[in-house]
C-alpha cells in the first residue's frame, strides 16, 4: 500500500504530460501553403560548413570496415588494390563473417586486420588510434549510429548507401560532420560508372547545351537477394516504411549534372506510390505479416530552385529488368543509358526554305552507333582514362566501385574535397521520408531541406578535385 502511494504521484505526473510526450514524437513537419515542411536546424555555435573542405593529406590511409555481409567484403578486397592504404581492422556481427575477410586478406600474403564483433565490436574499431577512415557496409539503420560515432572518435568516414534513414538522420550526419570536421561520404557508386561519367564530362563541356531534365531509378527485382539480407533487415524496412527508400543511385549522378548545391538545389518534390501487391506477399511469406507500406513502385518529382527537373522511381519487387533510367534531357541534346545507351543531338539544321521529310526518321533516332562510340571516345572522363583498365580488371559493378574508392583514397592523400561531401549524402538519402511525407498528403509538395544553410550559390559548378 505504501509502495503504491510512492508510486501514485509519478503516474498522475506521467499521465498529464502524456499530449506533450505524444506531441516531441510526432510528425517532424508542418503543412504550411499546401507544402509539408521540415524543420530546418539552425547552424550551431563551433560548427563550420563542409562545403569543399579539404582535411590535411594522409600518405597511408588506415580503414576500418564495418560490416561484411553481401557488399562488404568486395570492398575490403578493392581496397587491397590501391597503393598506400592498409586494412588495420574488420568488423561484422558474426565472427564467421570477419574470419572469411581474414582468410582472403592472408591469401594474399596481407597481414590479418584486428577483429571485432558482436552488436558493439564496431565501437572498440571507431575507438583505436590508429585508423584514418571508417568504412560502413551495414543495413540502412546502422549507418548513422554508427558514422556519427566514427566521427566523433576522429576518424573520416564513408558510408553505403542510402547514408541515412530519415529527416533527423540526415541533419545528424550535417551537424556531426561540421562539429567534427571530418569527412563523410556516402559511396554513391553509380556516380563514377563509365557511361555516367562520360556524360557529365558531355555535359560540363556543353555538349547537351542547358540540361534542363534529368531521370533516375532503382528498378531491381531483389527476389533473389531478399533471404539473403542478414536477419531480413531489408525486407523488414520497406514493411515499415513507404516512400523511394533508395533513391541514390538514380539520383546522384543526376545531381553532380545539375550542380546541385554547386550553385542550384532541390527545392520541393512530389510523390506517389502504387499499392504495395508483391511486398505484400513477400511478407506474408517471410515475416507472416499482412501489412506492406512501401508500395511496389514509386515515383518522385523534383523541382531544383533553378527550374529544372527530376523525375526518380523505385521498384525493387516487380519482374522488370535491370534499370536506372539515367536520362539527361538538355537544350542542345539528349543522353539515356538503359534500356539502351545513346545519345540526340541537335545536328545539321535543314537549309533555308526546305521542308523536312515526313519519311525520314534521321532526326528522330540515335546518332549513329559509330558517333555514338566517337563520342564515347572523345569524351571519356580524364578520371575514367587513367584508371579505366584497372578498374575493369579489378571490378566491383564492371568497374565503377573501383573507381569511387580509388578517388575517396586519392582526395585523402592529396588532401582534397572529396567528390561527393556531406551535402550529397543527406540531400540523397533524404527522399525517402520526404517522399512518404508526400504520399502521405496524395502527394502533396514537400520543400526539400537546405542542408548547405543557404551556402549551395557560393560554389561555381560541380568539379572533381585533381591536385
Ligand atoms: N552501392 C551498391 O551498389 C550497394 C550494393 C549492395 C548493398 N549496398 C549497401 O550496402 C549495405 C550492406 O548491404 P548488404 O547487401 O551487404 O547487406 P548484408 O545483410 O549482406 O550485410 C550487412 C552486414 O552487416 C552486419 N552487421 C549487422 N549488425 C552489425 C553490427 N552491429 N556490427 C557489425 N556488423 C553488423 C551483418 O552481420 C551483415 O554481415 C547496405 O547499406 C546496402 O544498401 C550498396
Amino acid at each position: 500500500m505504501c509502495h503504491q502511494n510512492r508510486i501514485l504521484p509519478f503516474v498522475m505526473l506521467f499521465i498529464m504530460l502524456l499530449p506533450f510526450v505524444k506531441s516531441s514524437t510526432a510528425q517532424q513537419y508542418k503543412i504550411k501553403n499546401h507544402t509539408i515542411v521540415f524543420k530546418e536546424p539552425k547552424r550551431e555555435k563551433g560548427q563550420q560548413s563542409m562545403l569543399q573542405f579539404a582535411a590535411d593529406p594522409i600518405p597511408v590511409v588506415r580503414i576500418g570496415f564495418i560490416g561484411l555481409g553481401m557488399r562488404g567484403p568486395d570492398a575490403v578486397n578493392r581496397m587491397t588494390y590501391i597503393d598506400g592504404v592498409e586494412v588495420v581492422a574488420l568488423c561484422d556481427l558474426l565472427p564467421e563473417r570477419v574470419e572469411r575477410v581474414q582468410t582472403d586478406l592472408q591469401k594474399k600474403g596481407l597481414p590479418r586486420a584486428a577483429s571485432y564483433t558482436g552488436e558493439e565490436g564496431w565501437k572498440e574499431l571507431c575507438n583505436r588510434n590508429d585508423i584514418d577512415l571508417v568504412y560502413i557496409c551495414t543495413d540502412w539503420v546502422r549507418h548513422v549510429p554508427m558514422a556519427v560515432y566514427a566521427m566523433q572518435h576522429g576518424k573520416h568516414v564513408a558510408v553505403e548507401v542510402p547514408a541515412a534513414t530519415s529527416i533527423k538522420e540526415c541533419w545528424q550526419l550535417v551537424n556531426v560532420s561540421e562539429q567534427t570536421r571530418k569527412h563523410c561520404m556516402m559511396l554513391e557508386n553509380c556516380c563514377y560508372d563509365f557511361f555516367e561519367m562520360t556524360c557529365l564530362n558531355m555535359a560540363q563541356q556543353g555538349l547537351f547545351g542547358e540540361v534542363i531534365h534529368g531521370e533516375g531509378a532503382y528498378i531491381h527485382n531483389l527476389d533473389p537477394f531478399w533471404p539473403y539480407y542478414q536477419g531480413n533487415w531489408r525486407l523488414a524496412f520497406n514493411q515499415k516504411y513507404s516512400g523511394d527508400v533508395y533513391a541514390t543511385h538514380g539520383l546522384g549522378p543526376i545531381c553532380q549534372v545539375l550542380n546541385i548545391h554547386r550553385g542550384d538545389r532541390m527545392e520541393y518534390l512530389v510523390s506517389m506510390s502504387t499499392p504495395s501487391y508483391n511486398g505484400k506477399k513477400l511478407a506474408k511469406e517471410k515475416m507472416g505479416v499482412d501489412t506492406f507500406a512501401n508500395g511496389d513502385m514509386t515515383t518522385t518529382m523534383i523541382q531544383t530552385a533553378n527550374g529544372k527537373t527530376i523525375l526518380i522511381e523505385h521498384d525493387v519487387y516487380t519482374p522488370r529488368p535491370y534499370n536506372r533510367l539515367y536520362q539527361l534531357t538538355g537544350t542542345e541534346g539528349f543522353a539515356n543509358k538503359y534500356p539502351i545507351e545513346g545519345f540526340t543531338l541537335k545536328g545539321e539544321k535543314l537549309p533555308a526554305g526546305v521542308m523536312p521529310d515526313n519519311e525520314k526518321l534521321d532526326y528522330h533516332d540515335w546518332v549513329p552507333t559509330a558517333v555514338k562510340d566517337s563520342l564515347m571516345k572523345a569524351y571519356k572522363h580524364p578520371i575514367i582514362v587513367d584508371i579505366e583498365s584497372k578498374a575493369k580488371e579489378i571490378g566491383g559493378h564492371g568497374g565503377m566501385d573501383f573507381i569511387m574508392d580509388y578517388r575517396l583514397i586519392y582526395c585523402l592523400q592529396n588532401g582534397l574535397p572529396l567528390d561527393e561531401d556531406v551535402y550529397d549524402a543527406a540531400e540523397w538519402s533524404c527522399i525517402g521520408e520526404l517522399s512518404a511525407a508526400s504520399i502521405k498528403h496524395h502527394g502533396l509538395p514537400v520543400q526539400m531541406p537546405d542542408f548547405t544553410r543557404g551556402d549551395w550559390k557560393k560554389v561555381d559548378g560541380y568539379k572533381h578535385a585533381v591536385k
